[in-house]
């Protein structure tokens, strides 16, 4: 496995297997790890995905978390998993043969050839003025291999024709690609991250189902509102923000 060329904002820490690196990351930042520390792990046994699921890591997949200090709000860092998004989906999408579609789903999963090929858990801690202490971003890109069991068709790079890659260049991909989106949000704001997310969607205007713990609501997928909720318009013609959930599209 070749070291990755990272650019020079951030910190490489390389681990063999932890049980999640989120919680590597997490531990570090707490120790008072700097903006940029970027923990890497070549096997999980303990990977955590969203809303309390597991996330299946053996060895040949790309685990990795970053802590970040962005000088913003709380519900401001909750815009970074857009900019995650961004930064995998570039990532594959250089990765991959040109002609498999790129599509991102609401609110942060990346599809090649409408199969999940990443998943992005973002973790913060509030500290002083309702800004965040630190935000850990995780990112997990299937590219050896992807679980068979899933609620959502998966799928890997090595799958999508992107056969025998090293899982440092899958990481010196993302960190660039990432870095590049990160950039301009700190510079511009979400304005131009919702716009490039938007454009690639999938189910806009297209009947959905949106699901969490408390409720499964039906609608309309009617647009992506200034702070990264979905929203859904009902069939009666309300419009409502979903801030967290699944979304389940019409066959
Ligand atoms: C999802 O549910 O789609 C999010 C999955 C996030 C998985 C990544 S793998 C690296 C990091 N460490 C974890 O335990 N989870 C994230």
């Amino acid at each position: 496995m070749t070291a990755p060329r990272l650019p020079p904002a951030y910190h490489l820490v390389s681990l063999e297997r932890v049980v999640s690196t989120n919680d590597e990351a997490r531990a570090l930042a707490e120790a008072g790890a700097e903006d940029g520390t970027l923990v890497w792990a070549r096997e999980q046994s303990g990977g955590r995905g969203r809303r309390g699921r597991a996330w299946a890591s053996p060895p040949g997949n790309l685990y990795c978390s970053l802590v970040l200090r962005p000088e913003v709000s709380m519900a401001e860092a909750a815009e970074l998993s857009f900019v995650a998004c961004l930064g995998v989906g570039e990532a594959v999408g250089s990765l991959v043969p040109p002609m498999v579609p790129l599509r991102y789903k609401w609110p942060n999963d990346v599809l090649l050839d409408d199969r999940k090929i990443s998943g992005i858990l973002l973790e913060a801690k509030s500290g002083a003025e309702g800004r965040p202490d630190y935000v850990i971003l995780g990112v997990g890109i299937n590219v050896a291999s992807h679980p068979g069991d899933t609620t959502t068709a998966a799928t890997d790079l090595a799958e999508l024709g992107a056969p025998g890659l090293d899982v440092g260049e899958v990481l010196q991909a993302f960190a660039r690609h990432f870095m590049t989106w990160a950039a301009r949000w700190v510079e511009d704001g979400f304005a131009p991250v919702r716009h490039a997310w938007l454009a690639r969607v999938k189910g806009l205007g297209e009947p959905i189902t949106v699901a969490n713990e408390a409720s499964r609501l039906e609608g309309r997928f009617a647009d992506l509102d200034a702070r990264g909720a979905l929203v859904l318009e009902l069939p009666g013609g309300d419009r409502r923000l979903i801030a967290a959930g699944d979304v389940l599209f019409a066959r």
